[in-house]
């Protein structure tokens, strides 16, 4: 039994290891993980407190995925309310589909009995404020600027990104005790996005997935490339074609760093084999991930494998 997770899954690692000690299944244990990062107004990149889109609205996407069965679960662009990943869920067991957004996503999460919640705190709003309100220039009043540039999102959107802030995203991966694996991704996305916009968290191959025959991988990272380059299903299928975790994720990671893209980023895959070896790889030196196995009092901290 094992869970792996995204350095910042660490407020929820702990929920996530007693539950598979517990005799819960790793699909238990991955949304048990991710809730609590949900939770947490300080991670302004998942659910409450994470930054909004370039109106001022949080958006927020999650899927999960059980290996066992390779059923899955998405919701992309939900607003008021905190846990996507439970929803995420709830899509998989009550509806014949896998994935809903938007609106259709909140009318759900109402029908189900999810409480709704204000996502926006005061510390993402201020930081949308600063970053969406400044003037271009001593000359031009910020306010006029902000108003003009709310006509003209499509070309706001390409100023607006800021490489201060990172593209995060929680991931939670699980072995239980039957030798099920899951994974769960949870995010509020790119900071002041295009409203409306998904990444890959909530999409099946990209961002997420899990098959007990090879594998579980996700990411977190720019989600377009990981759209572009299906990186999750691909780690898994290098894991298929015989790769250690590690080098599975060092494998999918070359070929989204081979994708021409102006705004890439940081990018990292973590991954979890069906014999409980998990590997990591990304482009930055120095990024870590976290794994923690029942009887063990911390989660561990690793390093990801360094590609560039
Ligand atoms: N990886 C998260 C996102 O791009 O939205």
């Amino acid at each position: 039994m094992l869970v792996v997770a995204s350095s910042n899954g660490r407020v929820g690692i702990g929920e996530a290891v007693r539950v598979l000690a517990a005799g819960g299944s790793a699909l238990d244990a991955v949304e048990a993980g991710i809730q609590p990062v949900e939770l947490d107004p300080a991670d302004h990149s998942v659910g409450v407190g994470g930054l909004p889109n370039m109106l001022g609205q949080v958006e927020l996407d999650a899927s999960i995925m059980d290996g066992r069965t390779r059923a899955a679960g998405a919701v992309g662009a939900l607003q008021g309310y905190a846990h996507p990943i439970s929803v995420a869920r709830k899509v998989m067991e009550a509806l014949p589909h896998v994935f809903l957004v938007g609106d259709g996503a909140a009318r759900f999460a109402a029908d189900m009995g999810f409480p709704q919640q204000e996502l926006l705190t005061a510390a993402a709003r201020d930081a949308w404020e600063r970053r969406l309100r400044q003037p271009a220039s001593d000359a031009e009043p910020g306010l006029q600027r902000y108003y003009d540039a709310m006509r003209r999102l499509h070309e706001r959107v390409k100023t607006a990104v800021d490489p201060t802030v990172p593209n995060e995203t929680v991931n939670f991966l699980a072995l239980d005790a039957g030798g099920h694996l899951a994974t769960g991704v949870s995010t509020s996305g790119w900071a002041w996005k295009y409203p409306g916009r998904l990444g890959d968290s909530p999409v099946i191959g990209a961002g997420n997935y899990a098959d007990d025959r090879y594998g579980a991988a996700a990411c977190t990272g720019r989600g377009e490339l990981a759209i572009r380059a299906c990186t999750a299903f691909a780690t898994v299928m290098h894991m298929r074609a015989g790769l250690a975790p590690d080098d599975a994720c060092a494998a999918a990671l070359q070929d989204v760093l081979a994708l021409d893209d102006q705004y890439a980023g940081p990018f990292n895959i973590v991954a979890l084999d069906p014999t409980g070896r998990p590997g990591a790889a990304s482009n930055r030196p120095d990024s870590t991930y976290i794994a923690m196995a029942p009887g063990q009092s911390e989660p561990v901290t690793c390093p990801r494998l360094y590609v560039h």
